[in-house]
């Protein structure tokens, strides 16, 4: 097919904050060649759309946003399809429809604009994990604001048995630590106050310092906190399995690392968890937390829920309630189990009901919110700092993120990238007002 030479580009990312991060890195890659970002779809020669596999809604909602991408006059954009649907899919795609152009998958998108080339003379599957990494070959960090991602670890050997992601982003692997502190300085350098590390799993980072000592994730933050100009730091996701004392620890004396941690349980039932091949028990969760808050006793604690697991009982459910109820989680994710092929779960053959598992996510959700709200009611009166994101839905207000990661409004004269010490006055179940008592810290 013959077209004109691609100009503008689009990225859409899906699902997880790595999606994210991979987004933005696909955009500075294609900046790099020449092109430039367009305002949205329709006025792009090229869109990527960069997909999450982890549950059916995500995956099947892809090809109707494929679909979205015909225009009136019947033409199309050059469409690559791009993250874990990808990977999982691979040339299937292209059975499933004849739009797609390009296929490429999470750790080989550094490939793009060689695939974009090829893509002139015929489609193109790229789902390889090259051994060489794809950090190593894309150009520098240039899109920063006042907040950035920085992917420090990536893939997981876990296997939890409902899990897509050890098949879509490959074994667990580490960025080699001087890299990483060169990306963190990279982005300070280009205005970012805060930087929250990623991983799928990423408290299992692990890696050798400048003089060649071993370091954890906590030795990463460590070297991180010298870096002058960076205020906040935060990491996500972590698996309670790789919660080491030191990093614990880390939170009771590093100032610059928030007191938030996003701890996903999935379930409050040991039976399930067993199934579920967690390797860790309400008990050792419990523990960990119980530790957590020993160090850093203000400290926000978030979750992932997963119900109508195979298996699951009303009492089962029942004891991730109980769980819940103990923890009091300051936000929570939850999801309905959706089973995914290719993992053990999809063939247990004591699959849930899904209207079951939709009403019991409703009741969870529900005592879930009363603690979100409870949360943000506790932190009325204080006065900390926010650091503007973004502004409001109405005019003269602007958002910005408490140390506990809340969303909070103020209306005040502060633009993007400023730190603002206010006090919480307001509080709502999923933003909190301030009111400015300092003037900016810029
Ligand atoms: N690495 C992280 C999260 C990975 S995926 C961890 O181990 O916790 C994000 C969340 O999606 C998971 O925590 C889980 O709650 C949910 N999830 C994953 N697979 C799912 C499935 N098949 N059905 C429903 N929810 C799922
Ligand atoms: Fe998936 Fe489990 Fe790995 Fe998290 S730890 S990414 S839930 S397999
Ligand atoms: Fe989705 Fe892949 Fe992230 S499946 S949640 S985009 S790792």
């Amino acid at each position: 097919m013959n077209r004109p030479p691609l100009k503008r580009f689009y990225v859409k990312s899906f699902g997880c904050q790595m999606n994210g991060y991979d987004g933005e890195r696909m955009s500075e890659l294609l900046e790099a060649e020449g092109m430039i970002a367009a305002e949205d779809a329709a006025t792009a020669d090229l869109v990527v759309l960069n997909t999450c596999h982890i549950r059916e809604k995500a995956a099947e909602k892809v090809y109707s946003e494929i679909g979205r991408l015909k225009r009136a006059d019947g033409t199309s954009p050059m469409i690559t399809l791009a993250g874990c649907v990808a990977q999982a899919e691979g040339a299937e795609v292209l059975a499933r429809t004849k739009m797609v152009d390009i296929v490429v998958g999470p750790q080989a998108y550094h490939h793009l604009p060689e695939l974009i080339r090829q893509a002139a003379s015929g489609k193109v599957v790229d789902i390889d994990m090259p051994v060489e990494s794809k950090f190593d070959k894309l150009p520098a960090r240039k899109k920063v604001g006042p907040t950035a991602f920085l992917t420090v670890q990536e893939g997981c050997d876990k296997f939890c048995t409902y899990c897509v992601v050890p098949y879509t982003r490959g074994a667990e692997i580490s960025r080699p630590f001087s890299r990483i502190i060169n990306e963190a300085h990279a982005l300070v350098d280009k205005g970012a106050r805060e930087i929250t590390l990623l991983g799928q799993n990423v408290n299992a980072w692990s890696g050798e310092d400048d003089a060649g000592r071993p370091q954890g994730l906590e030795g990463l933050i460590r070297a991180l906190d010298k870096i002058s100009g960076l205020e906040r730091i935060r990491y996500m996701t972590s698996h309670p399995n790789d919660m080491s004392e030191g990093l614990i620890e880390a939170h009771g004396d590093i100032k610059k690392l928030m007191p938030f941690l996003h701890l996903p349980v999935q379930s409050g039932s040991n039976r399930i968890l067993k199934a579920m091949n967690r390797a860790h028990t309400t008990e050792s969760y419990l523990s960990l937390l119980q530790r957590l808050r020993e160090v850093r006793p203000d400290i926000a604690l978030s979750g992932d829920f997963i119900v109508g697991f195979p298996g699951e009982t009303e009492q089962d459910f029942q004891e991730t309630l109980d769980l819940i109820s103990e923890v009091r989680y300051a936000m929570a994710f939850s999801f309905a189990y959706s089973p995914r092929p290719g993992t053990p779960a999809a063939d247990m053959d004591n699959q849930i009901d899904q209207g079951v598992s939709k009403e019991r996510l409703q009741r969870l959700q529900a005592l879930l919110n009363t603690h979100q709200l409870e949360f943000n009611q506790q932190t009325i009166g204080r006065k900390t700092d926010i650091l503007i994101e973004r502004a409001g839905k109405k005019l003269g207000q602007m958002i910005g993120k408490s140390p506990w990661l809340q969303s909070v409004i103020i209306e005040a004269p502060v633009k993007i990238g400023d730190m603002v010490t206010v006090e919480l006055s307001e509080a709502g179940p999923n933003s909190i007002r301030g009111r400015q008592t300092e003037s900016v810290m810029a």
